[in-house]
This record gives structure tokens, sequence and C-alpha cells, in this order.
């Protein structure tokens, strides 16, 4: 169902000792709200996190997961891993990972399928770079993400799918979409579905954006029809603003 949702990702920041400290503060200061709240802790942090957020509506969520069930994969981290720590909610293509772990649609695809294979919820995310915007390219640089890693899957798989667009030229360089611009593409993205999947799904799948979101701009581009929330880097990592950004949704 289309649900309002605000996400930290906190990336590779926070020790052990930091990340409590951070969940404890956003748990104390979290205030009345309808939205969805998650944070995604690195991997080695997952644990204690759960641990730290149990009586706590805040959802603990994965950056990454492999879809592989299972092997000789150094270094990664299976679905069953997750959920067996009680985390359900994994990000799947974050810009981070395609540009720096050379993570490609076909790659992304397995991932998707692999986690809703498990039951898992997907927060997917995909956006363009500066050379595509400048080009005229952004709009069809989108659609061929979605299309490659999602539009495989079935109508009943929607359920599972948030998505997260996010301009790879926004994130963590303090420059943001404008709310038009975010809007503009979070209506372009709901189109491409309903012409793939029909209005239900189209109208039910939340779509937030991210992109250098921060409390002197998150009203302004949460208050847009098409906009649902926010994936949020740099500012989830200090916890008054990322209240703040909870408080403008
Ligand atoms: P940012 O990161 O808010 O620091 O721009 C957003 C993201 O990468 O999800």
């Amino acid at each position: 169902m289309r649900s309002k949702i605000v996400t930290g990702n906190w990336k590779m920041n926070k020790t052990a000792a930091q990340t409590e400290a951070l969940l404890a503060e956003l748990s104390g200061k979290l205030p009345d709200t309808e939205a969805e709240v998650m944070v995604a802790p690195a991997f080695v942090n997952l644990t204690a996190a759960v641990r730290n957020l149990e009586s706590s509506t805040i959802e603990v969520i994965a950056q990454n997961m492999h879809f592989a069930e299972s092997g000789a994969y150094t270094g990664e981290i299976s679905a069953d891993m997750l959920l067996s720590i009680g985390i359900d909610t994994v990000i799947i293509g974050h810009s981070e990972r395609r540009a720096y772990f050379g993570e490609t649609d076909e790659i992304l695809a397995k991932k998707v399928v692999a986690a809703l294979e498990k039951n898992m919820r997907v927060m997917f995310c995909f956006g363009e770079e500066l050379e595509d915007r400048k080009s005229d390219k952004h709009f069809s640089l989108v659609e061929s993400q979605l299309k490659n890693a999602l539009f495989s899957l079935d109508a009943n798989s929607w359920g599972k799918i948030i998505l997260a667009y996010e301009p790879v030229w926004a994130i963590g360089t303090g420059e943001t979409a404008s709310p038009e611009q975010a809007q503009e593409m979070h209506a372009f993205i709901r189109k491409t579905i309903l012409e793939a999947y029909g209005t239900s799904i189209a109208n039910s799948v939340s779509i937030l954006y991210g992109g250098s979101v921060k409390p002197a701009n998150a009203e302004e581009i949460f208050s847009k029809p098409d906009v649902d929330g926010g994936l949020i880097g740099g500012a989830s990592l200090v916890s008054d603003d990322f209240i703040a950004i909870i408080k403008a949704i």
C-alpha cells in the first residue's frame, strides 16, 4: 500500500557505539507520525540496531544484499542472514553500488528477485547522472532502469516494492532537485508503471525522493503529490536533522 516513508541511509558511517548513540537519540525524539520511519546502519551494526529498537516503531533495514542463497561469495550477505536477525527490508540499486561496485541492471534484477522470493520488501533506487539530464536523456534512462530491473516482476510482487528516485547529481552534493523537477520525474515514473501494470499498482507504490534532502527543503519536496517521502543520506546522521525531516512529512 502507498505509504509515507522516511528512510535514513547511513552508508559507511558510525561505529557500534556511535550507532547505538544515534539510535537512542532518534527513538527518544521520534515525533508522532503516520510515516514509516526506517534506518539502514552498516551490516556489522544491524543486529544491535534491531535489538536497540525493539520497542520503537523505527524499522531497521539493510543497505544491500547478495542474490545468491549462500555460498562462496566472500564479504557478502544473504537474504536469509538478514531475515535471521529480524530484517525484512533491503535497499537495492543505490547509485553508489552501481558506480563503485559494478552493479548492473542485470545484477540488480537478480537481487530484486532473490529478495522477493524470501518475501522481503525492496527499496529500489535509481536515477540519472548529470550528463543524462544535460543531454535530455533522464526520462529514457530512468525508464530503462525501471524496466530492466523490475518490469519482469508479476503484478503481485509490486506490493513489496518501494521506489527511491535519486538523481546521482544530487546525492551528497548539496544540490537538490527542485521540488518541480522531483514532481515531474515522480509523475513520469508513476505513468511508466501505470502503462505497464495499470492504475491500481501505479497508485499504490510509494515513490521516495533522495538527494541532499535537508530540514530546509524537505517540506517543499514532500508537499508534491507524487513524492511519498525521502531517502536521506547525510542529514540522517544528525538526529535533529533527521527528526526535522520526519516532522516535515
Ligand atoms: P544524501 O544521500 O542525502 O547525502 O544526498 C542520499 C542517498 O544517497 O540516499
